[in-house]
């Protein structure tokens, strides 16, 4: 029989895209989500789906006892950075206070298998002989969103050895792309490609680039792109490495292990629209780190992760039809 996935955050941008491709691959899928940040129209039919937050320790315990689930994908939390840095607490009491409800009621009805949606976040600012990142460098976050989710990362190896909880820590690069149906939409989108790509789209948006003396070749910051679509595929490879008790580590990096500046991303969004974008040179923000590079070797040697999506330009063009 299939197995039962619980996925949190199910009307998001990752959650739905998610969800799209459990069910393609033949899992069960039940749906929660508060529809904080997310949209109702991006959920499936056919998928039960509970409009509740994982604060929610009654509702939570009536999807357990409602259902039998094999295994939770946690993508539910609260990701802005800025916001977190004006409220923190609102990222603590949801990406560290809500998850650990959920792990006490799986605790309860005696579900160990976990996957949790993780940062890059929670390193902080690498030294430039840490690049790329092994998941061994020493975490060091430098605002409240990457802290709340390293806390959590280290709830759950307590939980480990208290509950015997199985679980795997996804710590996701710079998540881009969209599927054949379902696309990046965060409202206030803070993401540097769907920016681009509404700057190409809407000639009175302002597009912002911060800092241009980065010690970097052309002086603006570098990240890692994943397409959405192979950071779902490790998602299920997660699940079956808990699923048939396959031996694993519990935190694994995933990106691409290379890297795009700011003006490279608006290069390709130019040559993908074949138009000019104008922009604006601004202060760097603070605690933007200048490079942030994935060394995902362990998912690929202990999961087998095989990306097929490795591609900016395929990233820009699927993504571009989800921005207005
Ligand atoms: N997008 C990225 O590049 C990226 C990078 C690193 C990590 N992540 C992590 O991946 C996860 C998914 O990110 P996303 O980009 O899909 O974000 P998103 O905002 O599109 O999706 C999050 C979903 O969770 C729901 N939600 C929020 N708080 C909730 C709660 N307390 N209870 C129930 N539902 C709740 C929201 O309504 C939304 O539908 C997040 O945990 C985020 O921290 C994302």
């Amino acid at each position: 029989m299939s197995n039962t996935i619980l996925v949190t955050g199910a009307a998001g941008y990752i959650g739905s895209i998610a969800t799209e491709i459990l069910l393609q691959e033949g899992y069960n899928v039940i749906a929660l989500d508060d529809l904080s940040t997310g949209y109702k129209e991006v959920l499936f039919d056919l998928v039960p789906f509970y409009n509740t937050s994982c604060g929610n320790i009654d509702e939570l315990k009536t999807i357990f006892s409602k259902n039998k689930i094999d295994v939770v994908l946690h993508f539910a939390g609260a990701a802005l950075v800025p916001e977190s840095v004006k409220n923190p607490f609102k990222y603590f009491n949801i990406n560290f206070c809500q998850a650990q409800n959920l792990l006490d009621v799986m605790t309860l009805f005696n579900i160990k298998k976990f996957i949790f949606s993780s940062t890059c976040a929670i390193y902080g600012i690498p030294k430039p002989e840490e690049i790329p990142l092994r998941e061994s460098v020493q975490a060091k976050p430098i605002n409240p969103y990457g802290e709340s989710k390293l806390l959590f990362e280290k709830a759950l190896e307590w939980y480990k050895k208290s509950e015997n909880l199985d679980y795997i820590a996804l710590r996701y690069f710079n998540v881009a792309g969209a599927s054949k149906n379902r696309g990046e939409r965060h409202n206030p989108e803070t993401h540097l490609i769907p920016l681009v790509i509404k700057a190409a789209k809407n000639k009175n948006y302002e597009l912002k680039v911060y800092g241009k003396d980065y010690p970097t070749k052309d002086g603006t910051a570098i990240r890692d792109y994943i397409h959405v679509v192979d950071l779902v595929y490790a998602h299920i490879l997660a699940i079956k490495a808990l699923t048939n008790n396959k031996k694993h580590e519990n935190i694994y990096n995933i990106g691409y292990g290379h890297g795009y500046s700011v003006l490279e991303i608006i290069n390709s969004v130019e040559e993908v629209f074949k138009i000019k974008i104008p922009y604006k040179i601004c202060e760097k923000r603070p605690g933007d780190p200048p490079v942030l590079i994935a060394d995902s070797g362990k998912i690929k040697e202990d999961l087998n992760w095989k990306p097929k999506f490795n591609d900016i330009t395929e990233m820009i063009t699927s993504a571009s039809k989800f921005i207005e």
